[in-house]
């Protein structure tokens, strides 16, 4: 009963250790991106559960003479789990140019993801199978956008004014592949083909920075207490992390609590050993009233037997 208590009360520290920081796993390593040439990567699939949305230290060894400062592009695979982008890359990682974002839980891109990477160049998005919205807002501190890449995902909505912000000369790569509202793609093209997919995503995919706003505040409505810790309020992390620091202190009062049980089961054993002592003389006692009320007997039923 005891150790259960501990055990239970140690998993919830664990978790809670976890939420307050946001450790990032880097492995680093060349590569080269048709669109823009070779870049320095870092790859992580093991982020985990946090109640943070930024990223509040990286971990991972640099290729030789290589540091933050070298690292151009981010990718991140396969957490099924995550449904933001981390955002505060920019504070270890300040030369960012390439994102890469494959299999996750985000829902939409609401406008302000990739404000902290004014060198952005070049975004893949791959796979998020419930992607579904993009604000206009996305590219409006990314001017220079190359290759914007969208495959396979369930977009359907693709805010109105998206390209607005772009430098639509620099544009060569766009793709909407399997989207919901439209499936296509455009490699290394003339700037007319360009402008005239975006005219086709406007028309098929239309939405508007107004309709965002009204369903992103309904849905923050209907939103449970869990999706409420995801976020990255950071009142509710206050409040977690405070709620740590009470939980250490239960952990010691209990510690606390055991040594006295400890004590008190000490003293136990110590009442049960005299107890038994004066069971023995109380059972040596009955004996020998046992023998003398024999010998009464044997003297009242023959007294001339009496030595
Ligand atoms: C962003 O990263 C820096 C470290 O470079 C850290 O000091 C800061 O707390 C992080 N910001 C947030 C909001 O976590
Ligand atoms: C993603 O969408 C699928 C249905 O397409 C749904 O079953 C699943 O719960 C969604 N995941 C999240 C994290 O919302
Ligand atoms: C892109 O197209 C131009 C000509 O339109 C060509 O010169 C160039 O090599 C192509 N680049 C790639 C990476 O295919
Ligand atoms: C989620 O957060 C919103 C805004 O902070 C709040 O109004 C709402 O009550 C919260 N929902 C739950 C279930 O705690």
């Amino acid at each position: 009963m005891k150790i259960s208590i501990l055990f239970v009360i140690s998993i919830i520290f664990k978790i809670f250790v976890i939420s307050c920081s946001f450790p990032i796993s880097c492995k680093f390593l060349k590569t080269t991106h048709n669109a823009i040439g070779s870049v320095y990567r870092c790859d992580t699939t093991n982020i985990l559960e946090t109640l943070t949305t930024s990223v509040t230290s990286i971990i991972g060894t640099h290729l030789i003479d290589k540091n933050n400062n070298d690292v151009t592009a981010i990718k991140i695979n396969g957490i099924r789990t995550l449904s933001f982008i981390p955002q505060n890359f920019s504070s270890f990682f300040p030369n960012i140019k390439s994102i890469t974002f494959y299999n996750s839980a985000i829902k939409g891109l609401f406008g302000d993801e990739f404000d902290e990477f004014p060198k952005l160049e070049y975004i893949d998005f791959q796979a998020n199978t419930n992607l579904t919205t993009i604000s206009s807002r996305l590219f409006e501190k990314t001017p220079n956008m190359i290759h914007i890449w969208f495959y396979n995902n369930r977009i359907e909505k693709v805010g109105r004014d998206l390209f607005a912000w772009i430098d639509v000369s620099k544009l060569k790569y766009l793709g909407f592949t399997n989207s919901k509202c439209i499936s296509q793609e455009l490699n290394n093209a003339s700037q007319s083909a360009i402008i005239s997919l975006i005219n086709e995503i406007r028309l098929k995919c239309p939405y508007d920075d107004e309709e965002l706003l009204i369903t992103t505040t309904t849905s923050l409505a209907t939103t449970t207490v869990e999706e409420n810790l995801t976020c990255s309020d950071e009142k509710i992390k206050d409040l977690v992390c405070d709620l740590k620091d009470e939980v250490g202190e239960i952990q010691e009062n209990l510690l606390t609590k055991d040594q006295r049980i400890d004590n008190f089961q000490d003293e136990l054993i110590k009442i049960r050993e005299e107890m038994q002592a004066k069971d023995d003389k109380i059972q040596s006692f009955e004996s020998r009233m046992k023998w003398l009320e024999e010998e009464v007997l044997r003297m009242t039923t023959n007294p001339c037997a009496c030595k």
